[in-house]
């Protein structure tokens, strides 16, 4: 059971950063200067993935250029010498097949992974939210995607990545339960969709990626609009675990969550503190201005 396909659900409004998506998708915002769809497409690929559907909506189209060939530009940084860069930007079209659809109406995330059905098939394969990247602390240097991966061929079956969040956060997020079998994997027995604090099976929330067996798309097509009138991927899900068991994956890393401003800006602190370029110059910005408006 090998995985060598992903989806990637995209189409939403981004309506938390207006009025910067007006034009242009939420995923295109930069870390640093990278768009975040970027590195979701390199999680993909450095674990071991070689197609990817996106499912976008409208006013997408710049994530297709961004993944085209852009021959005007490689022809002006080839006659500038600029030969680093002229290979960065050509690698990116080169990353995977990218392929896209269309999503017809924002019915909720169930109804988007549905537009992977055709693509998929009868094969397993990688879902990863367009907002959320994942680090990791493995050893292996492993990204989340991976680890998901290998415990799906182990067990096969479906699996989730699971973060620990404080209980007040527990109505933000799907939440698993279940029985841990080994360091960092759960048996799961129940899933449940942003849960009242009280009705919270734990404190373990569905961080963005999952590796689903084929099976999940005849459960999702059975699934009835849940929480906010939306076809819930996790109802989905809770029903699939009942019938066929599911595994959950408590992982050992970092979740940034870019779907919101304050994360937003924090990833991008943290990722500019971390590289040579920018690093120090901003290391030192945020000292001095700290000491300047700082409380
Ligand atoms: C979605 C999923 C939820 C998951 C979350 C992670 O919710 O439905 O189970 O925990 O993503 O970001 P959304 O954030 O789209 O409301």
């Amino acid at each position: 059971m090998k995985v060598r396909k992903a989806v990637i659900p995209a189409a939403g409004f981004g309506t938390r950063f207006l009025p910067a998506t007006k034009s242009q998708p939420k995923e295109m915002l930069p870390i640093v200067d990278t768009p975040v769809i970027q590195y979701v497409i390199k999680e993909c690929v450095d674990s071991g993935i070689s197609d990817i559907l996106m499912v976008i909506g409208k006013s997408k189209r710049a994530i297709e250029e961004h993944f085209d060939r852009n021959f005007e530009l490689e022809s002006e940084l080839a006659e500038k010498n600029k030969t680093d860069l002229l290979d960065q930007i050509r690698s990116i079209s080169s990353m995977a097949n990218i392929h896209f659809i269309w999503q017809k109406e924002l019915n909720g995330l169930g109804d988007a992974v549905m537009y992977g059905r055709t693509f998929c098939g009868n094969e397993p394969f990688a879902l990863l939210l367009g907002d959320t990247l994942l680090g990791t602390n493995d050893e292996l240097g492993r990204p989340i995607t991976r680890q998901l991966i290998e415990i799906c061929e182990r067990f096969e079956s479906s699996v989730v990545a699971l973060e620990s969040v404080p209980m007040d956060k527990v109505e933000r997020y799907g939440i698993g339960g279940g029985e841990e079998i080994e360091p960092g994997i759960l048996r799961l027995d129940q899933l449940v969709e942003k849960p009242k604090r009280d009705e919270a099976p734990s404190n373990l929330a569905i961080a963005g990626r999952y590796v689903f067996t084929p099976e999940i798309f005849d459960y999702l097509a059975e699934t009835k609009p849940g929480k906010n009138n939306e076809i819930q991927l996790t109802d989905a899900m809770a029903r699939m675990l009942a019938e066929r068991g599911m595994h959950g994956l408590r992982f050992d890393g970092k979740r940034y969550d870019i779907g919101n401003k304050l994360d937003f800006l924090k990833t991008n602190i943290e990722f500019a503190l971390k590289r040579d370029d920018v690093g120090p110059g901003l290391a030192k910005f945020i000292k001095e201005i700290a000491k300047e408006l700082g409380p």
